[in-house]
Order: structure tokens, then C-alpha cells, then sequence
């Protein structure tokens, strides 16, 4: 499938369900969102016939996010039919980590092909006061079980914002001693205005990824170490946008994830579903379309039909616009 600015699109952002055990200060209201009832959801049966839809037309990537996919029933099943999808070459999963002790071997049973867990602090007050629930050692339990389980590569993503005191080089320093990809994401201020922001964070916190790398290695420069440097060796598999870097002898390597300071719209190559059923043709924008309707009533040409308007309607970039209505735990990031 290409866009309309010639844009090659094969990756599929799935959103399983806009429910979460956390509360991120950045993503849901302490309350939880306005949940979606089960019918507006779209069942796994529904959402796997999308998927061999959006196969046959192109799609050979998914992703599978929320909320937290995990506290989706038959999540595992998914996967396996996902997998067995003619055109699917593999199924990614960004998670919160905190299933993924109890859910890991299943997943990777199952044939998940790659795990990303968010993690945006190692210090547990600051944790549980973006997260207002977690706790820091259940996220690392998660971590350590998903290098059990196999999972190579293993990702851990951290938002960083600048009124947060986040603890960067101990973040990314993480990437030495075990092969994990320690990535830092450009504050997004999405969602404003669906009026739940517990944070009060705005576009004053973006904090650019070039600010977080020289944190970091003004630190190097303290502690008498090399500074980052492009990653050779080790570079992960991905499908994002995330420019990696690596500490000398690292087994693991650092990224950075810059929206906003450097977005990557030319390289866009995706998708978004949300679990209510609408395609979201770019993060950024507020615009979407209804497949719901397409899988409860038409033919598998009317699904086609919305992913080929969906294209058509990628801007070619998001111009600094920011989408307001819908929060990322209703997106999946
Ligand atoms: P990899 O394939 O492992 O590199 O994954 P990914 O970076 O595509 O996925 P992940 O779910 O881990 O997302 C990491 C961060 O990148 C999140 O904060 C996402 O919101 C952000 N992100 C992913 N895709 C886009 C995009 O198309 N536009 C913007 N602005 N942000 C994105
Ligand atoms: N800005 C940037 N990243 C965000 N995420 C959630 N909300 C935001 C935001 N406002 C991240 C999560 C997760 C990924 C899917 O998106 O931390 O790692
Ligand atoms: Fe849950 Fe992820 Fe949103 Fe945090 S960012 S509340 S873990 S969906």
C-alpha cells in the first residue's frame, strides 16, 4: 500500500483496548477513561478479520497496544491467528510490563515477535507519582521476564518531561549490562483538551532529544567514560522512528525518539486502529474513519475501502499541529 505522498505503508498499529492497571499522569485521568463498552469495542474475531484484510492489501507488521494489551482477554490467541495471517511477518507488543511476569512464555509461545515496555523513571517515587499506581520493581520483573522468555530485542520506553526530575544516564546506562534498548520519546502534549490531563504539562515540557543526549554525556564527562556514540553492532530491529546510540562494550543500545524536534513524517510507513474501531491516519490528527461499521455490516471490499480512504487522507506531515480530542491511552501512541 502507498499513501498519497508516495509513502510505502505495511505496519499497523492495533489498539486492544483503551483499559489500563496504571494511571499515567500523561495518558488517563486518575479515574480511568470514560471506558469504552463491550459493543463499542471491536471483537477479536472482528479485529482479525481487519487484519486479513489489511494483509492482503499490504499490511505485513502489526503492533499491538492500548491502554495495556495485556488486560485483553485472548490476547495470546490474537497473536497465534495474527501470526498464521497469510502476509504477517511478525506482531510487536508495547506493553507496561506488569502482566508480562504471568503472560511472557504464553506470549512468546503464542509467536509474538517483539516486546516494548514503557518504564519512565527508575525512581519509585517518581514512578508511582506519573504512574499513580506502579511500582518501578514490578516494570523490571516484567523486563527480566521477557529476556527469559526469549524476546530479542527488548525495548524500554521512557517519555521525558521537564518537570519531572528523571534520572537519564542511570536510564540509559541500563542498556550496558543486559541487551536492552533503552529509549527516550519526546513529550507529546496530545489530547489537551479531552480534559483530563492530570498533569499540567504542556508544550513548555517538551525536553528535545538532543537536550536528553547532552545530559547524558555531560555526565560521561564527569564520571571519566566515552560518551555515546552511533550504534554499530548492536542496532535493533524496528519499525519506528528511533535513532540508536550505544555506550562502549554496551550490550544494549540507547535511542531517542524526537517527534516533535525532529519528526520523521517523509518515513511514515503506518496505520493506527483504535479499539472502538476507527483508523487514524496519523497520530497528530484528529481525523479518523469508521471500520467498525465495515466489519459489523459490509463486505471485506468495504474494509478495503476505508483503509484506502485512510491513506489518501495522510497528510504529508503534521505541520506542528497536535491532535486534541482523543488522550494516547485511547490511540495506543
Ligand atoms: P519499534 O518498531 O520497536 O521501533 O517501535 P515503535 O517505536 O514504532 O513503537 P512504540 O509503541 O514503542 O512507540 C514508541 C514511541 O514512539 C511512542 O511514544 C509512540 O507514541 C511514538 N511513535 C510511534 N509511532 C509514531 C508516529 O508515527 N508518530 C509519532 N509522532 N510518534 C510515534
Ligand atoms: N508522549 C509521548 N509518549 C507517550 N506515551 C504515552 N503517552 C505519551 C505522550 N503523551 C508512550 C508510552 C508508551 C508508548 C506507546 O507511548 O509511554 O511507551
Ligand atoms: Fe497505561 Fe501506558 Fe497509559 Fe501508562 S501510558 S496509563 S501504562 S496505557
Amino acid at each position: 500500500m502507498k499513501d498519497s505522498h508516495g509513502r510505502v505503508i505495511d505496519y499497523l498499529r492495533i489498539s486492544l483496548t483503551d483499559r489500563c492497571n496504571l494511571r499515567c499522569r500523561y495518558c488517563m485521568p486518575e479515574e480511568g477513561v470514560s471506558a469504552l463498552s463491550h459493543e463499542d469495542i471491536l471483537s477479536l474475531e472482528e479485529i482479525e478479520r481487519i487484519i486479513r484484510v489489511a494483509a492482503g492489501m499490504g499490511i505485513s507488521r502489526l503492533r499491538l497496544t492500548g491502554g495495556e494489551p495485556l488486560v485483553r482477554k485472548g490476547i495470546a490467541g490474537l497473536i497465534k491467528e495474527a501470526m498464521r495471517t497469510p502476509g504477517i511477518e511478525s506482531v510487536a507488543l508495547t506493553t507496561n510490563g506488569i502482566l508480562l511476569p504471568k503472560m511472557a512464555a504464553e506470549l512468546k509461545e503464542a509467536g509474538l515477535s517483539r516486546v516494548n515496555i514503557s518504564l519512565d523513571t527508575l525512581d519509585e517515587e517518581q514512578f508511582h507519582y506519573i504512574t499513580r499506581r506502579g511500582h518501578v520493581a514490578d516494570v523490571m520483573a516484567g523486563i527480566d521476564a521477557a529476556l527469559e522468555a526469549g524476546f530479542n530485542p527488548v525495548k524500554i520506553n521512557a517519555v521525558v518531561v521537564r518537570s519531572l526530575n528523571q534520572d537519564l544516564y542511570e536510564f540509559a546506562r541500563m542498556s550496558v549490562d543486559r541487551p536492552l534498548h533503552m529509549r527516550f520519546i519526546e513529550y507529546m502534549p496530545v489530547g489537551e483538551s479531552a480534559g483530563y490531563d492530570g498533569t499540567g504539562w504542556g508544550p513548555q515540557d517538551v525536553v528535545s532529544c538532543d537536550e536528553v543526549m547532552e545530559t547524558i554525556n555531560a555526565r560521561c564527562r564527569e564520571e571519566g567514560i566515552p560518551e555515546l556514540k552511533p550504534a554499530s553492532k548492536h542496532t535493533p530491529t524496528g519499525w519506528g522512528p528511533a535513532r540508536y546510540y550505544e555506550f562502549e562494550g554496551a550490550k544494549g543500545t540507547v535511542g531517542f525518539i524526537s517527534p516533535l524536534s525532529r519528526h520523521f513524517c517523509s518515513e511514515c510507513n503506518r496505520l493506527r486502529m483504535t479499539a472502538d474501531g476507527k483508523i487514524r491516519p496519523c497520530l497528530f490528527s484528529d481525523e479518523e474513519l469508521d471500520v467498525r461499521a465495515a466489519v459489523r455490516e459490509g463486505t471485506d471490499e468495504d474494509i478495503r475501502n476505508v483503509f484506502l480512504a485512510a491513506l489518501g487522507m495522510k497528510p504529508d506531515e503534521h505541520h506542528d499541529k497536535i491532535g486534541t480530542e482523543r488522550k494516547m491511552s485511547q490511540i495506543g501512541g
